[in-house]
């Protein structure tokens, strides 16, 4: 991969990120990213967050039920605290440069950096030669996303490093190729934080994820009460008391990861989090930590429904949404289509 210092980009910061329409959100999403997208929204001017259609078709088509996914991820924004007057929200298919501009990455990214993708070879399993172009090419589309708006600032969770890595390889080579020096910020990914790796509920080794066949691995954002304290009663951990500090968590995951999202939700540092519960056991932190979880995506699960009832407001915000998206991403990709010399009358 290029490995040339980073020119000076002088562009302002800029912040943007996206999620897949896919199977509705989980905690993970929420703590991951999400949550991160809410707090950015103070500390920078331009927040873009993304519904990334395109991406999700990738994985097979859905035509009955896309846009009503897209508009539920996107009432999951608002209802976490995104604020379609201060941040854009819109869906990714009605920007159409997003596609375009990662037409152009196609001619910059090498086969060799998309064939290391762990993503791509987890999803994709034994049968790579029967995947999607689109699955194989998901990144490079990812990297059009963030460049399209010259965005600096990219709040993910840790599976996808990966993937922001490869997209400030294709800014770097682009700028290299182009001879067009810092005319791509290389982007930044935030990840930061005990909620950027979130666990499976049953098996700490494994990420929590939408695709796990089983329901009880997950804590979705619009499951109440009663089912988040009966999964994270059945949550697996062992027989032993929570440590005292943070170095007693080495080699318990499952442990690991209770703490970590007491932490995250309740916005304290994991050594906080084991000062108070440290040396009890289970039977004490399972039914606070469902507490606080409870408490938290209530209001959001109860906002959600609230917009998910009115989908015609909901996409009045995501056209006016869009409109914006496009003022930011047409004069970008005309000056891409200048830079790389295409026709122009
Ligand atoms: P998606 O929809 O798979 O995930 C959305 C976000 O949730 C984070 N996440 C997690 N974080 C912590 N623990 C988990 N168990 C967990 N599971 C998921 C993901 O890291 C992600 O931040 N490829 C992106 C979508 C995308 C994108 C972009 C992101 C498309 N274009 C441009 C940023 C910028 C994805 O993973 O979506």
């Amino acid at each position: 991969m290029t490995d040339t210092p980073s020119q000076q980009y002088s562009g302002p910061r800029r912040v943007f990120s996206g999620m897949q329409p896919t199977n509705g959100l989980h905690l993970g999403n929420y703590l991951g990213a999400l949550q991160k997208f809410v707090a950015l929204q103070d500390a920078f001017e331009s927040c873009i967050y993304c519904v990334v259609d395109l991406h999700a078709i990738t994985a097979g088509p859905d035509p009955k039920e896309l846009a009503a996914k897209s508009r539920e991820v996107a009432a999951a924004y608002i209802a976490a605290g995104v604020d379609p007057t201060r941040s854009i929200i819109f869906i990714q298919s009605a920007v159409r440069e997003h596609s375009e501009l990662a037409w152009v990455f196609n001619c910059v990214a090498r086969m060799g950096w998309l064939e290391r993708m762990t993503q791509f070879k987890d999803k994709a399993g034994k049968h790579a030669e029967r995947s999607s172009v689109g699955l194989f090419d998901y990144p490079v589309l990812q990297a059009a996303d963030i460049l399209l708006y010259k965005a600096t600032h990219v709040p993910v969770g840790e599976d996808q490093k990966q993937h922001l890595e490869l997209s400030r390889d294709i800014a770097q080579k682009f700028n290299n190729d182009y001879e067009a020096p810092a005319f791509f910020p290389l982007p930044e990914p935030l990840i930061q934080g005990p909620g950027a790796r979130i666990m499976s509920l049953r098996d700490g080794t494994k990420k929590m994820s939408k695709s796990d066949p089983s329901d009880m691995t997950r804590i979705n954002l619009t499951d109440d009460a009663d089912t988040i304290m009966n999964k994270i009663k059945k949550a697996t951990t062992d027989p032993h008391p929570l440590p005292e500090a943070k170095e007693g968590l080495a080699g318990r995951p499952e442990v690991e990861n209770l703490v970590g999202i007491y932490a995250a939700v309740s916005d304290r540092g994991v050594d906080d989090v084991l000062k108070e519960f440290g040396g009890k056991g289970f039977g004490a932190f399972k039914p606070a930590l469902a507490e606080v979880l409870a408490a938290k995506l209530a209001p959001i699960a109860a906002d959600m429904r609230r917009l998910n009832a009115d989908p015609a407001a909901l996409d009045a915000i995501l056209a006016d949404g869009a409109d914006r998206a496009r003022a930011i991403a047409q004069p970008i990709m005309a000056e891409v289509r200048d830079v790389v010399g295409f026709w122009r009358a």
